[in-house]
């Protein structure tokens, strides 16, 4: 774990409400794994006091590396409005990153539940492993960009709640109705039969309603989770969960679970 000060290179909202930041920060960048974040001091001044957690969205060799956040309170809305030249204070790579151990990956996100999946897909992809990305949104400008992705890395499938593109409907309605795949254009549609590994990140209500899924229940199912934090890195307790094995810390037992562990 490092602390920081990040030259910001850019930021744009590349989607309503949502920022894509990339910062240069190669002592971060270069030790992340997938699924780890990075805690960001969001004030000049000490208001808000605590720092705010941001998934690890992408790297690049260059040692940059990129936030994806929604604007959701006063932290982000600071985040919003650093410009390229900028200088962020960083504390990172934090917490407990998933753990890939097979060939063929399924990853689920729902709406910004995408900003840590990025990162794996393409660490997976460039490590020779098949990714598909199913991505659910409630609409088609809140849909994830991935044409700004290398071409042609990962299958992608959409939904979206008001049908404006994609599949109508929710992320995991992909997933519980293996019928359908008759009707799905990715380049692999035996993704719902084949994958060895699952990584979600979205919701609870998203992990809930895996978790009810039957065929799932026989895979290894790894996920994010959220919590209020203090400090990001054991020192506070204050991101304190209940899991099937106790009182965890989701900043460093997690922030990456086993599905098991939390639901059913
Ligand atoms: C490990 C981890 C990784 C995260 N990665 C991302 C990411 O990549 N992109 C992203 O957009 N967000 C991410 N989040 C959520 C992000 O940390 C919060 O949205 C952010 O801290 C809100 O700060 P704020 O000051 O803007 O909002 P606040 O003013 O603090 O709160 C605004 C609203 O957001 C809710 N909220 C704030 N923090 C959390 C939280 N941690 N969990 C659930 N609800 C919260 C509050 O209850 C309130 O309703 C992550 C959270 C964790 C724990
Ligand atoms: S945020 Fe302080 S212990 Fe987890």
């Amino acid at each position: 774990m490092k602390q920081i000060i990040a030259p910001v290179l850019s930021n744009e909202e590349i989607m309503p409400g949502v920022h894509l930041l990339w910062a240069e920060a190669p002592q971060i960048a270069g030790a992340a794994q997938p699924g780890q974040f990075v805690m960001v001091r969001t004030s000049e001044d000490h208001d808000p006091l605590l720092r705010r957690p941001l998934s690890i969205h992408r790297v690049v060799e260059n040692g940059a590396l990129a936030l994806l956040f929604e604007v959701v309170g006063r932290g982000t809305d600071w985040l919003a409005q650093r410009k390229a030249g900028e200088r962020l204070d960083l504390l990172g790579p934090l917490g407990r990153g998933f753990d890939v151990h097979s060939q063929k990956l399924l990853l689920v996100a729902g709406g910004i539940g995408i900003a840590p999946l990025i990162f794996l897909a393409e660490k997976a992809a460039a490590d020779g492993r098949h990714v598909t990305v199913l991505t659910g949104a409630k609409t088609a400008d809140k849909v994830y960009p991935f044409n700004n992705l290398t071409p042609g890395i990962l299958a992608v499938e959409i939904t979206t709640e008001d049908g404006s593109l994609g599949k109508q409907g929710m992320v995991t309605d992909l997933l519980a109705d293996r019928d359908h795949v008759v009707d799905l254009t990715a380049v692999d549609a035996d993704y719902l039969t084949g994958p060895d590994q699952i990584f979600a990140c979205g919701q609870l209500a998203m992990y809930e309603a895996m978790a009810s899924i039957d065929w799932l229940k026989d895979k290894s199912v790894q996920v994010s989770m959220e919590a209020r934090m203090g400090c990001g890195f054991g020192g506070c307790a204050g991101c304190a969960i209940e899991t099937k094995r106790g009182l965890k810390l989701v900043c460093q037992d997690g922030p990456i679970f086993e599905l098991t562990d939390l639901i059913r």
